[in-house]
C-alpha cells in the first residue's frame, strides 16, 4: 500500500493525486483520500484503480489544505469500497490511512464493540481508527502513542481529525514512511518519487517513531514521547528517473537503463586503474571471514533469483559454502545459524516484510547481516550491520529488471571483495574479471539492441499456455529468472528446469510443439546442452536456444535461434537475462497484459 499527505496552502486534492499516482505500484485495488474542508473530514474512496477515484473527484469536487491519500493492495477484507482507506471512526471525524497489518486487530476490536463501537469494513485498520477515537483527550498525538503501545504487527499510518484540524500526525514500524520538507507546507509519503516534484529535502522516519507535522513546522518523537533529532535527507534523483521518460512501460525503460544501471553499481568500487575492490560501505575482516563457516543468503522473488547466482559467485571465487533461502521458508524453519555466520539479505525495496523478518530472525541468533538493497535508508538497509547499495535507482514497474541485474554485479563485488580478503584469488585474476566487469554495460547494451528475433518469437508464441526453460549451471539460476518475469506479466505458465534434470521427470511434459526456451551461455556446460536440446527435439519441442556468439552449431538443431554477445561464464547472467526480460516483456505486450502493473501482484509486498 501507498500513503501520500499534505499540509500547507495549496488544495491537497491533486498534490495527493499526483503522489498518489507515483505510488501506484505499491498496490492498487483501491484508493482513497480524506480532506478536511470545510470544519469536515471528507472522505472519498473507491475500490479500482486510482482512476476510478480521480474520476469521482473530477464530478464532485474537492478541495482542502489538509489531507491524507492511499492506494491499496488488499490484505484483509476483499477489495471493495467499504474497505478502501482512508477509515474513519464512527463520527466520521477521525480518518486514518495505513500500510500493513494490525495482527492483534480482531481483539481489540471485540473490545471496542464491548465498548458500544460499530465497525463498517473487514479491515484491521478500521480499529485504529475507532481506537485513537477511544483514548482521544484533547491530544491527537497522545492518542496516538496510546494506540502503538497496544497494537501488535508492522505497521505506517497517518492520521487527520477535525478536532485538530492543524495537523498530521503519523507512526511508523516495519512498513516506510517519509515526511517531504516544504516552505509553509509539508508532505508525507511511503516513498520518495511520490513528492520529488515538490521537495527534496526530506526525513526518513526511524522505527517506532511518531511525527506530527503542521504547516511550519515537523516532529518527531519516541514511542514514549522524548523528541527525536533527526537529519535531512538530500535526494540527489532526478525528477524524470522516476517518470517513464519515452518509454511505453517504466518495465522497458528500466530494461534499457540496465548498462546505467550496472555502471552505477560499479562505481567507485570497481575500476580500472586500481587492483583493489572498494567496498567502503562494508566493514568486513579477513579476521571476520575466517569466523564465518558458512553464508546464507535469503530473499524473495527476483532477489532470490539474483541469490542464487550469488552461490555459485561466492562459492567459486572465495570457496566459502553459500546456502540459499526463500525468506518466507528460512523464517520457519529455525536455520542453523549464529555467531559464524554471514546472512546475506538481497531486497530491492528493503521493505519486503517475509525478508525483514528473516534478516531479524537471523540477527537475533548472533549472525552478521550483509544487505543487498536498492532504496536507500529502508527498513532492511536500517536493520544490517553492513550494506551494499545497488544503486539502480528508483524501479517503478512491478516486474524486477534492473534490480537483478545490479544484485547480481553487487554479488561480484562481495565475492571479489571475500576472495581477496582471503587470498582465494590472485591479484591478476581479480584484475582480470574486473576489467571484464567494466564491459559488461557495453555488451548489455548490443544485447538490447537485438529485438528482432524475439519479437518474431512474441508474435509467434504469444498464444501458447505452456513454456518450459532449460539451462545448467548459472544458466540454470538465469533460466529461473526468466521464468519468472514471463508468468508475472504475461500469465502465461512456465517452468524453469535444471537440464540435466529434465530425463527424470519433466520431460514427460514434451510433446509436440511444446516452447522450451533453451539457455546455452555457459561454455562448459555447452556441449551437454546441445544433448539436452536434442532429446526434447526428439519429443517434438519448439526450440528457441541463446547462444553466445561463435557457437553455431546450435542453429542446425534449434528452430530459432539468438546470440549474445560473447561473455566468460561466470559474468554471462547480466547478459544472458537480457533476451529473457525483453521476451516476457514482448509476450504480455503481444497479449495486451498492464505490463507495469500485473494483476494480483505488488512491487513491495509488506505482508507475510
Ligand atoms: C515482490 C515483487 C517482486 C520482487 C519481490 C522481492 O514480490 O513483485 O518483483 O522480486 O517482491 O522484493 P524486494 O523488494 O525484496 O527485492
Amino acid at each position: 500500500c501507498g500513503i501520500v499527505g499534505y499540509i500547507g496552502d495549496k488544495n491537497a486534492v491533486p498534490v495527493l493525486m499526483d503522489g498518489l499516482k507515483k505510488l501506484e505500484y505499491r498496490g492498487y485495488d483501491s484508493a482513497g483520500v480524506a480532506v478536511y474542508a470545510e470544519g469536515k473530514v471528507e472522505i472519498r474512496k473507491y475500490k479500482g484503480r486510482l482512476s476510478v477515484l480521480e474520476e469521482h473527484l473530477d464530478k464532485e469536487k474537492l478541495s482542502g489544505n489538509l489531507a491524507i491519500g492511499h492506494t491499496r493492495w488488499a490484505t484483509h477484507g476483499e477489495p471493495s469500497d467499504a474497505n478502501s482507506h482512508p477509515h474513519t471512526n464512527e463520527k466520521g471525524d477521525i480518518a486514518v490511512v495505513h500500510n500493513g497489518i494490525i495482527e492483534n486487530y480482531l481483539k481489540i476490536k471485540d473490545f471496542l464493540i464491548s465498548k458500544g463501537y460499530v465497525f463498517k469494513s473487514e479491515v484491521d485498520t478500521e480499529v485504529l481508527a475507532h481506537f485513537i477515537d477511544y483514548y482521544y483527550e484533547g491530544d491527537l498525538a497522545e492518542a496516538v502513542r496510546k494506540v502503538i503501545k497496544k497494537i501488535k504487527g508492522s505497521y505506517a499510518f497517518a492520521v487527520i481529525t477535525n478536532r485538530e484540524p492543524d495537523k498530521i500526525v503519523c507512526v511508523r514500524k516495519e512498513n516506510p514512511l517519509i515526511v517531504g520538507i516544504g516552505e509553509g507546507e509539508n508532505y508525507i509519503a511511503s516513498d520518495i518519487p511520490a513528492i520529488l516534484k515538490h521537495t527534496r529535502k526530506t526525513y526518513l522516519m526511524g522505527e517506532n517513531e511518531l511525527a506530527v507535522i503542521t504547516k511550519c513546522d515537523i516532529r518527531f518523537y519516541s514511542e514514549n514521547g522524548e523528541p527525536v533529532k533527526k537529519e535531512v535527507f538530500n535526494v540527489d534523483w532526478d525528477v524524470s528517473a522516476a517518470e517513464k521518460g519515452g518509454y511505453r512501460h517504466f518495465m522497458l525503460k528500466e530494461i534499457h537503463e540496465q548498462p546505467k544501471a550496472i555502471k552505477d553499481t560499479m562505481t567507485g568500487r570497481i575500476a580500472k586503474d586500481s587492483d583493489a575492490i572498494r567496498l567502503d560501505d562494508i566493514k568486513l575482516t579477513a579476521e571476520d571471514l575466517a569466523r564465518f563457516g558458512k553464508i546464507f543468503i535469503v530473499a524473495c522473488g527476483t532477489a532470490y533469483h539474483a541469490g542464487l547466482a550469488g552461490k555459485y559467485l561466492i562459492e567459486h571465487l572465495a570457496k566459502i559454502p553459500v546456502e540459499v533461502d526463500v525468506a518466507s521458508e528460512f523464517r520457519y524453519r529455525n536455520p542453523l545459524v549464529d555467531e559464524k555466520t554471514l546472512v546475506i539479505i538481497i531486497s530491492q525495496s528493503g521493505e519486503t516484510l517475509d525478508t525483514f523478518a528473516a534478516l531479524k530472525e537471523a540477527k537475533g541468533k548472533g549472525a552478521r547481516i550483509l544487505s543487498v538493497v536498492n532504496v536507500v535508508g529502508s527498513s532492511i538497509a536500517r536493520e544490517s550491520h553492513d550494506v551494499l547499495y545497488t544503486w539502480a535507482g528508483p524501479e517503478i514497474a512491478v516486474a524486477s529488471t534492473k534490480a537483478y541485474t545490479t544484485q547480481i554485479i553487487a554479488l561480484y563485488e562481495i565475492a571479489l571483495h571475500m576472495a581477496d580478503l582471503k587470498g582465494t584469488l590472485s591479484k591478476e585474476a581479480i584484475k582480470a574479471i574486473k576489467d571484464e566487469m567494466l564491459n559488461l554495460p557495453a555488451k548489455i547494451e548490443k544485447a538490447l539492441g537485438n529485438k528482432e528475433e524475439i519479437q518474431k518469437f512474441a508474435s509467434k508464441n504469444s498464444g501458447e499456455k505452456d513454456v518450459f526453460f532449460i539451462g545448467r549451471g548459472l544458466d540454470y539460476a538465469v533460466a529461473l529468472e526468466g521464468s519468472l518475469k514471463l508468468k508475472e506479466i504475461s500469465y502465461i505458465h512456465s517452468d524453469a528446469y535444471a537440464a540435466g534434470e529434465l530425463k527424470h521427470g519433466p520431460i514427460a511434459l514434451i510433446e509436440e510443439g511444446t516452447v522450451v526456451i533453451a539457455l546455452m551461455a555457459q561454455h562448459e556446460l555447452y556441449e551437454k546442452m546441445l544433448s539436452n536440446v536434442k532429446e526434447v527435439k526428439a519429443r517434438g519441442a519448439y526450440v528457441f536456444a541463446i547462444a553466445k556468439e561463435g557457437n553455431r552449431e546450435v542453429e542446425t538443431i534449434a528452430d530459432q535461434t539468438l546470440y549474445i554477445p560473447e561473455v566468460s561464464d561466470m559474468l554471462s547472467p547480466t547478459v544472458t537475462v537480457i533476451p529473457l526480460q525483453l521476451l516476457a516483456y514482448y509476450m504480455a505486450v503481444e497479449k495486451g497484459c498492464d505490463v507495469d502493473m500485473p494483476r494480483n501482484l505488488a512491487k513491495s509486498v509488506t505482508v507475510e
